[in-house]
This record gives structure tokens, sequence and C-alpha cells, in this order.
């Protein structure tokens, strides 16, 4: 069909409409697919499985994105963390000062508005946003991986800590089920993709989005043109929209919220497993209401001892590798090392390794930045 796309942009080449190397045709989509992931998450047989993984696999061929339906937790119950988190960004500056973070390789944390730097040569980002980890326990691995985080006085923000530790092992729970449904959409054993995420790179990111239509412009957005940078990224987005994905004819369509459901997408660490395979889409955020917009990220990738490379069943003699092998905590210190101010981000700098690894992910043109 789309042979005669002409491939304007550097993220269109990457994902051509007519794979040869793969044997496939990708379709151009005007509007993401919704996927009911029930099966995967309730552990059902291989068979209803598979069948969500044949979903799956054609979305991220074509898309990138989706939504889930039916995933384990209630609207209801995201609304509340939605409230919860809205309770902290509406603290006052001093309240929320205690969960800084001042050093992305540190402790996580609260980042105001500016913080992040997203997209190379935009202004800083028009948001807040929280990061939250694990903090897992194993002393060899480093503390921007293991993800110790800060937290507000708990008489400031009562029973805070509590539900957002709930939900972050809610989350946890069903990106490992969906990361089965990944391995089964390539054809591998469920498991596969299991040792690597048993003690994932692991992120939970509320962001408030404060109303800012008359301050945004080109170079100003809620959060800039990008693509993620880990496996697996699970989206909770309210009511008031504003998320935009590059489609393969290189057009941003809109990403509206759907109730009951999260986006889902993938990042530079599954594009580079699956050869590009499975397409890591630039994508936006502008909030143009004269309302606050919250969203709940959950980004997933696989730890600091994984080796990201190709795998097996999507290279050949005809196929090489795209990609040269990175570790996830190392493509993120790299990324975070420019995105970050200079306080914030001056030990990641000096701790930057493999950062042409990191290049290959970064162009402008492939994120969506021109
Ligand atoms: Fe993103």
């Amino acid at each position: 069909m789309s042979e005669e796309i002409d491939h304007r942009s550097a993220f269109q080449s990457r994902y051509a409409i007519n794979e040869k190397r793969f044997g496939i045709v990708r379709e151009v989509r005007t509007e993401l697919p919704v996927i009911d992931v029930g099966a995967l998450v309730e552990d059902r047989s291989l068979d209803a499985k598979q069948a969500v993984a044949d979903e799956i696999r054609d979305a991220l061929i074509n898309s990138g994105f989706f939504y889930m339906t039916n995933y384990g937790v209630t609207e209801d119950e995201m609304l509340e963390v939605r409230d919860w988190s809205l309770r902290f960004f509406h603290l006052s500056r001093e309240a929320k000062e205690p969960a800084r973070c001042t050093d992305i390789m540190g402790p996580r944390g609260w980042h105001p508005v500016g913080d992040e730097k997203i997209t190379p040569g935009y202004e800083g980002d028009y948001k807040e946003y929280y990061d939250f980890g694990l903090n897992l326990q194993d002393a060899d691995v480093p503390e921007i991986e293991r993800g110790p985080t800060f937290w507000p006085d708990e008489d400031a923000l009562p029973g805070f800590r509590a539900h957002i530790e709930a939900y972050i092992d809610r989350m946890r729970g069903i990106g490992e089920k969906l990361m089965r449904g990944f391995a089964l959409s390539l054809g591998l054993e469920e498991t596969y993709f299991d040792k690597s995420h048993a003690k994932p790179f692991f992120n939970m990111r509320p962001s408030w989005y404060p109303p800012a239509k008359d301050k945004l412009h080109d170079k100003l957005w809620s959060c800039g043109p990008h693509t993620d940078y880990m496996t697996l990224t699970m989206l909770y987005q309210d009511h008031v929209g504003g998320l935009e994905v590059m489609n393969l004819d290189g057009q941003w369509i809109p990403a509206p919220p759907i109730p009951g459901t999260q986006v889902v997408n993938i990042g530079d660490m599954m594009a580079s497993w699956t050869n590009d395979l499975y397409t890591s889409n630039p994508h936006r955020v502008r909030n143009l209401t004269n309302d606050e917009r919250i969203s709940l990220a959950t980004f997933m990738g696989p730890d600091f001892k994984t080796s990201v490379e190709c795998l097996d069943v999507c290279k050949s003699a005809d196929n090489p590798p795209r990609y040269k092998p990175i570790t996830c905590g190392e493509h993120v210190l790299n990324v975070m090392a420019g995105a970050m101010p200079e306080d914030v981000g001056r030990n990641a700098r000096a701790a930057m390794s493999n950062a042409d690894v990191t290049d290959q992910f970064r162009s402008a043109d492939r994120i969506g930045a021109n």
C-alpha cells in the first residue's frame, strides 16, 4: 500500500512502511487501538494470553501505542491516586521541599516546573513531577536504579506515602504481566523477560500540568516531544487530555483520555531488543485548557546487569542489529545527564558511559523535535 510514502524524517525511515527485512507491511493508523489485557493480568490460559499478545504485536508494529483496558485497577481507584497526587502538588513550596530531588543520581523525589528539559534545544517542560522508585536493597546496584525516594513529612500529608506505595506495587505487578505478553508477542517463552525485569529499573511518576496555554509555544511544552527510554510505559491520564503521538505517516495524532484505560507504549530498550520491529514513537503533551492536568506514568525497564541487545528472533544475515548494546541504567543516566539542570544533573554527567549508543536513539529528528 503505502510504499510510496515519502520518508520525510529519520523516524519514518527507521520504521519504514514496507519492512522487507522483517517481511511486513506496516499500516498507518490515525487512532490508537484498545486492547483488553485481562487474560494477561489474570494469568488465564496460554491460548487466551497468546490472543492478547497477537493484538499487542499488531499495535506495537503499527502504532507503538495502545490503550489497555481491564488491566486490574478501576477508574475510581485511579481517581483516588490522582487526588492524592493533586494534594501533594497543591502543598506549599515549603512543604514540598523535603521531597525535592537534588541529585538525579541519588534519591528520587519532587521536581519543580522547568527541572526536566526532555527535548534538547527546548525550554524545560511546564510541569511539576514526582519520581518514585522501588528502593531495592542491592548494595552493588547504583542508587539511580535502586530507587530510594524522598517523601514529604508525614504530618504534611498523612496517608500519602502508604497510598502511593500500594499503587506502585500494583503497577509493578501489572507491568510484569504485560512483559509476559510482550514475550509471547515475539514468539518467545512467556517468561523470557522475567529475569531481566525481576528487579527492574522502575519509576512511577505523577506529573502536574498547571493551566499554561498563554505561556506555551513552539519550544515550551507541558512535556516536549520525546521517545521513552525503558522497555514499557503505562500512563493514566485524567479527563483533561493533551497527549499526542506521532504515527507512521509522521503526523501527530491525539491520544485522548478514555476512562477505564491506561495508555501503553514502548521505549528505546524495546526498540533495541526488537531491532525496530516495534516502534518507539515520539509523543508530546500540551495542556491548552484552563484546567490543571494530572498524569500518572509507570516506567519499567531491565536491571543494570542486563545488556540490552537485539533478540535472536529479530535479526538475520540480511537484518543485522541496528543498535549497539547498552544497559537501561546507562541509557537513562545518559539521557538524564542532558535533561537535568546544572546542579541536579552534575553527578550524572560525571558518570556517563556508552553515550554514543544513547545518541543513536536521541537525534532531534527521531524524537520528533523538528
Ligand atoms: Fe513519554
